[in-house]
């Protein structure tokens, strides 16, 4: 067996990761540590928990005592977990240096002393490039991160980097878009316009909507890390996009309409601070390892409107019974509607 440490298997990415891997690597045993903060939920693995191949482990990643013996009985190590959301770090940026910085440096000092381990595979973010006004960013880029969130994230990457270069852990980053698909939470754009939009509540459009993101289905990403693990290069930075850059008014309208829902629903709300207008990536250097994104977004895109149409019971107690979802709504969203 090879044992495979995935951090924030309770989370969006991550728990698509470990329902991927588990069918496509029948000789990975997979190890998942989460801390289940908000958005990690132990209903999210319900299809896996009792699966034969795969542990699940409740802790902190900045947690050496818990971390360092998983990290160093690996294989692999493919790294999610993060606190995710630009705007809850434009509200309180502390979560952010913790986990994402310093929980990432507590993996890969473990890294270090791990004997057998083959691939460390930092997940990064297409936001460390910072917001692109014209053309594709290639890897080799400079990275200009604009807010809390990416900053924290640019730390990550390139101190996983530095663990390549210093110490030859065999690090590979990967640097996604935009992912979209099931189990994602509900305070992300696509999730909570779906649900705000089945409820007939009011979706709200930062500014003027015009600003770009490149969507990926979550399986696209999941094969493209895949691709990383199997055929990448340690100390190599890849790319993972899905060529399909859209303004967020025109997937506002796309999504209302899938979800048979009036556009009098947008609402025009406050802008984001330091808002990036633009994401884009050149993917050719991840091509050439075999990958490419299969699914299309206008099915993707309906596919995902149908599962949260269908899946009322992960999302709705979230949205409705959480008190600290509430309270992040109120805060990030009352004085803009
Ligand atoms: P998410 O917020 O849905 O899930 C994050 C998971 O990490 C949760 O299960 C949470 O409980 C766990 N976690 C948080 N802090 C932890 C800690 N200290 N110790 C252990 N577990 C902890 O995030 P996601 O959208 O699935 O993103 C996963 C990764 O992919 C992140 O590294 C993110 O930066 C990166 N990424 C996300 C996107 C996207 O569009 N969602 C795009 C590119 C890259
Ligand atoms: O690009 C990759 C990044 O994508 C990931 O690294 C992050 O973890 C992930 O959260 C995501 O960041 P974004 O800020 O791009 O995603 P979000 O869904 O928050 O917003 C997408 C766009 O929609 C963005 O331009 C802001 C806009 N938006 C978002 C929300 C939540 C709105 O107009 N209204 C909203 O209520």
């Amino acid at each position: 067996m090879i044992n495979v440490l995935v951090t924030g298997g309770a989370g969006f990415i991550g728990s698509n990761f470990v329902r991927y891997a588990l069918q496509a690597h029948p000789d990975w045993h997979i190890t998942n540590l989460d801390k289940l903060t908000y958005a990690g939920r132990m209903e999210t693995l319900n299809d896996v928990i009792g699966h034969a191949r795969h542990t699940f482990v409740h802790g902190d990643i900045a947690d050496a005592t818990v971390a360092a013996p998983l990290v160093k009985a690996s294989d692999l190590v493919v790294h999610f977990a993060a606190e995710t959301h630009v705007d809850r770090s434009i509200l309180e940026a502390g979560e952010f240096i913790k986990t994402d910085v310093i929980g990432t440096f507590v993996l890969l000092e473990a890294a270090r002393h791990a004997s057998h381990l083959r691939a460390f595979v930092q997940i990064s973010t297409d936001e460390v490039y910072g917001s692109v006004p014209a053309g594709s960013s290639v890897e080799t880029d400079e990275l200009k991160p604009r807010n809390p969130y990416s900053a924290s994230k640019a730390g990550a990457d390139r101190l996983a980097y530095s663990y390549w270069a210093t110490y030859q852990v065999p690090v590979m980053i990967t640097r996604a878009s935009n992912n979209y698909g099931p189990f994602q939470f509900p305070e992300k754009v696509i999730p909570l316009f779906i649900s705000n939009a089945i409820d007939n509540i009011p979706v709200p459009l930062y500014g003027e909507g015009l600003n770009v993101r490149d969507w990926l289905h979550v399986m696209d990403h999941c094969r493209g890390v895949d691709a990383v693990i199997e055929r990448g290069t340690p100390g190599e930075v890849y790319n993972v996009g899905g060529s399909n850059e859209v303004r967020n008014v025109d997937l506002t309208h796309t999504l209302l309409r899938l979800a048979q829902r009036p556009e009098s629903l947008i609402q025009r709300v406050q802008d984001r601070p330091g808002h990036d207008m633009r994401y884009s990536l050149d993917t050719t250097k991840l091509r050439k390892l075999g990958w490419a994104p299969r699914v299309p977004f206008d099915e993707g895109l309906r596919d995902t409107v149908s599962w949260y149409h269908e899946n009322e019971w992960w999302w709705r107690p979230i949205k409705e019974n959480d008190p600290s979802f509430r309270a992040y709504y109120q805060a990030q969203y009352g004085s803009r509607t």
